[in-house]
């Protein structure tokens, strides 16, 4: 009866592990596979609320590509997340699908805390958050979201800086794929490169 139990036990928390599923604060149960951009009527993001669970991509230190507003000399970090469907999508295909999400988050760094005395780490001080996805329903079928405090991400509008620079370089379709390290060789791999992240690469002559 004891090993009855145990087993029926263990099977409601293996399944509960492979649908990704867990209660929300609200107890009802929601699932990470299920992540796709919801708005509201005026067009705002809803910012999915378990973004920490996808799959991390990269940390970019102190990129100097854009201007961020932090004191010089405060190093600042940059984690990439992208909802998790999207990635093994990414693996199989080397392109993104529809309602891909990817979130950049901005976090200060901290030097010599606890046993730390060279480098840096992060801080739980958080700069910023973007929000960059790819929604057919878009102009340009890919749009950018700025967090603010309330929590909800308001779309950048084109023509901005955002759309020049990521339309220009990134690597796979105006994603920076170029510096994640997973992703980049599924990209080679697959052929899909952007013209525009060929032709710099040729002008830096880093073209492999
Ligand atoms: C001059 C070039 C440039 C500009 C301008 C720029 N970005 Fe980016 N963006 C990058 C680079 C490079 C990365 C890769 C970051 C990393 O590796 O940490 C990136 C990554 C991102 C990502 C992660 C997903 C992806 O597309 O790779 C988001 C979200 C993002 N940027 C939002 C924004 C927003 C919002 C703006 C405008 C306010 C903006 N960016 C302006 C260069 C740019």
């Amino acid at each position: 009866m004891l090993a009855v139990n145990k087993f029926a036990i263990t099977s409601v928390v293996a399944l509960l592990v492979l649908t990704g599923a867990a209660a929300n604060e609200n107890g009802t149960l929601t699932s990470i596979e299920e992540d796709t951009p919801r708005y509201d009527a005026a067009g705002d993001l809803q910012v999915p609320g378990r973004f920490r669970e996808w799959v991390f991509l990269s940390s970019g230190v102190d990129m100097d590509y854009k201007p961020i507003a932090v004191a010089a000399g405060h190093s600042t970090f940059e984690n990439v997340f992208v909802n998790p469907g999207s990635y093994r999508s990414f693996l199989q295909s080397g392109t993104w699908p529809d309602k891909t999400m990817f979130m950049l988050e901005m976090r200060a760094a901290a030097r010599a805390t606890s046993i730390n005395k060279n480098g840096q780490t992060q801080s739980e001080q958080v700069l910023g958050r973007e929000l960059h996805v790819k929604d057919a329903r878009l102009d340009g079928g890919w749009g950018f979201f700025a967090v603010v405090d309330s929590g909800i991400g308001k779309p950048i509008k084109r023509p901005a800086e955002c759309y020049v620079c990521h339309e220009a370089h990134a690597a796979v379709d105006t994603t920076f794929v170029q510096f994640y390290p997973t992703l980049l060789p599924v990209a080679k791999a697959k052929g899909t490169l952007s013209p525009a992240y060929l032709r710099d690469e040729k002008v830096t002559g880093a073209a492999q």
